[in-house]
């Protein structure tokens, strides 16, 4: 008789290669590990490299005894992704090519229970077909982007797209459960490229393609985004809403130690100065790990800044600014200024910086990680969002959320000025309210009893059924 007890299941996790999935993407398989499952996490060498220079993930994940290996992708596209097409050719091209095939034989050769697969791009159905393994698809985006990115085909049946004219405050009436305050501004930032175009064909069509999935899952909660997971759940009836997971990790491993996931070298310096400040008298600003601005846009941030009179604690990227050939030099009132009251960094430990006492407000450009790491600290938000889901973050974050303010498709000193004023003094108590009731339903949702405490449990139950059933 065999007494060898049945091994765990075993999920195949592809996170697209870039920070917020990466990101996202080892949360959740930290989650899956607790729960005792084996995982295979598809890396391109690249990040695997930039992860072994910058954190501890790898010996982190190896504690989890034998369950855990990387599957490192060699010959993958390496550039820049700062745009849209560029991450379209990724898209379509290299990942295709390169990890198409070695998905489709990792499914076949291995004993593979469910490949849990990133949804922004569709080439994992692809791969899998045929196989018997299951697709679960991961959107790293909200609810709400995703919502906006499935509903194309009824914008544009309906005449909201293509975008005509060039009044981008015209009500959206078509997206379903956003009627009453979207504007075309607050579209995902493809629409307002030609519909007939590549990248916003691409997007549409993997989008749609969700449906074909076993399941969908979201990195939100239920609090935050219910009445437009019940618009999705219409077309993808299988939702799993577990997020925020980087808090839900937290509070599933409260004894341990976590690892940072960042790709890039974390300067812990900027947390010894904000020891030195007021509790919620600092402004943090980023832009995320994609998002670039002009020479021009700096300048109008920093004097924004400057002559708000607040401090700031700013991360300036390595490829943040816009190389141009004009002139490198800082006038001196902004060196004073940024001396008596910045303090700039390349890249900051986020998620201790949020949850500082010291931060009061957050100048984002509404990355979907960025916005549940603010939520869950209750920091208000001041959005400047570069492109994607962001567009639309930012509307949720002013007009649904009530979080904060809204400043897209403008780059002024002057109103960067008014808006950090107005958010961190004239509706300073307004807006920390409404921050901390969220954070606290962000809270109750990961913990025993709460929805993404469940959901997760209830996901973890069906890849174990998923096992048996191949078996
Ligand atoms: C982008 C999208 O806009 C996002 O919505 C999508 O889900 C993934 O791709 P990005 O622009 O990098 O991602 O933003 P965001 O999703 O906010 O992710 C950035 C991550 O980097 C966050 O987890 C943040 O904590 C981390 N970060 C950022 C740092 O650790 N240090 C920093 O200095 C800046």
């Amino acid at each position: 008789m065999d007494t060898k007890p049945p091994s765990p299941p075993h999920v195949v996790i592809f996170p697209f290669p870039a920070q917020g999935h990466v990101n996202s993407m080892l949360k959740l398989t930290e989650l899956l590990l607790e729960a005792s499952l084996n995982i295979t996490f598809l890396i391109s060498a690249k990040d695997h490299d930039r992860l072994a220079r910058f954190t501890t993930v790898h010996s982190h994940l190896n504690s989890y005894s034998g369950h855990f290996r990387f599957h490192v992708i060699h010959g993958l596209y390496e550039g820049p992704m700062v745009t849209e097409e560029q991450q379209s050719l990724i898209m379509a091209e290299s990942l295709p090519k390169v990890v198409g095939p070695l998905l489709r034989n990792l499914l076949l050769d291995s004993q593979v229970t469910c490949l849990i697969a990133d949804g922004f791009t569709d080439f994992p159905l692809d791969a899998a077909q045929g196989t018997g393994v299951p697709v679960i698809s991961f959107r790293t985006i909200s609810a709400c982007a995703f919502w906006a990115y499935f509903s194309v085909p009824e914008l544009i049946e309906s005449g909201d797209l293509p975008i005509q004219g060039t009044n981008l405050d015209e009500r959206i009436l078509s997206l379903k459960g956003m009627e009453g305050f979207l504007r075309r501004r607050d579209l995902p930032s493809f629409c307002r490229s030609d519909i007939n175009n590549k990248i916003f064909q691409q997007i549409t069509r993997i989008s749609r393609r969700t449906t074909e999935a076993h399941a969908l899952l979201i990195n939100t909660f239920d609090d935050l985004e219910g009445p437009i997971i019940s618009q999705i759940q219409q077309h993808c009836p299988n939702i799993y809403t577990i997020g925020p997971l980087h808090a839900h990790l937290k509070a599933r491993t409260s004894s341990k130690t976590t690892s940072s996931n960042s790709l890039f070298e974390e300067d812990k310096t900027c947390i010894t100065w904000l020891d030195q400040k007021a509790p919620k008298s600092v402004l943090y600003v980023s832009f995320g790990s994609l998002a670039t601005v002009t020479r021009e846009q700096l300048m109008e941030f920093w004097y924004g800044l400057v002559n708000s009179g607040k401090l700031f604690l700013w991360v300036i990227r390595e490829d943040l600014v816009l190389k141009q050939d004009d002139e490198n030099k800082v006038p001196i009132e902004l060196e004073e200024g940024t001396k008596e009251r910045g303090y700039m960094v390349g890249w900051a430990p986020q998620e201790e910086v949020l949850a500082h006492p010291a931060v009061g407000a957050f100048l984002t450009h509404n990355g979907w990680n960025s916005t549940l790491e603010s939520i869950v600290e209750g920091v208000p938000m001041i959005s400047w969002p570069y492109f994607a889901d962001q567009q639309i973050n930012s509307r949720f974050v002013e007009a649904v959320w009530k979080l904060g303010l809204d400043m897209k498709d403008t780059c002024d000193r002057t109103i960067i000025e008014k808006t950090i004023k107005e958010v961190m003094e004239e509706r300073k108590m307004e807006f920390i309210e409404s921050a901390n009731r969220m954070a606290r339903l962000a809270k109750e949702s990961i913990n025993e009893g709460g929805s993404s405490y469940g959901n997760l449990n209830r996901l973890v139950e069906d890849i174990k059924m998923m096992g048996i059933g191949s078996k």
